[in-house]
């Protein structure tokens, strides 16, 4: 049995990784209409990893002999200038997913909720790739002057698997 506590918390997470998959597939749909469509891609991907770890934690609350409650979802509200801003806005949003992450291992841990615990873990790891990779990719744009160079990064950005 897993502790209410930390159930709702797993809860909330889900929703939390549903509302970050529409971020993304939004910002995916704002990419491809200016023309970005290696940026577009790689939001897409974003979108669909976003999508597999909601999946993965109803999993585990089902495997744990639970039932995962749906939520309403937040509309992406974003009213972002150009590409930069748009994976500024990325990087805030992977660091608010991280605290939210190890804020789930914290209360696990306390819980003494270990199966827990573990299963988290691999989001902690995760999130720390998530920020690091984001934040290369704010690094390259604010490097290169117009779009030319960012033409450049969208190329490599659309090869993302
Ligand atoms: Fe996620």
């Amino acid at each position: 049995m897993i502790k209410k506590e930390v159930f709702k918390k797993i809860n909330e997470q889900i929703k939390l990784e549903y509302e970050s998959a529409f971020i993304y597939k939004q910002m995916s749909i704002t990419m491809a209409t200016k023309g970005w469509d290696g940026f577009a891609h790689w939001f897409h991907e974003q979108y669909k990893e976003e999508m597999d770890h909601a999946e993965e934690m109803i999993n585990y609350l089902i495997t744990r002999g639970e039932t995962p409650v749906l939520f309403d979802l937040k509309k992406p509200d974003l009213k972002l200038e150009g590409v930069l801003a748009h994976f500024e806005k990325a990087y805030e949003h992977e660091c608010f997913v991280s605290k939210s992450i190890n804020d789930i291992v914290a209360l696990a841990i306390k819980a003494g909720d270990y199966a827990t615990e573990n299963f988290f873990r691999r989001y902690v790891d995760e999130q720390v790739q998530e920020e690091d990779s984001v934040s290369s990719i704010v690094d390259r744009l604010k490097l290169v002057n117009g779009d030319a160079g960012y033409l450049m990064i969208d190329r490599q950005l659309g090869r993302r698997e």
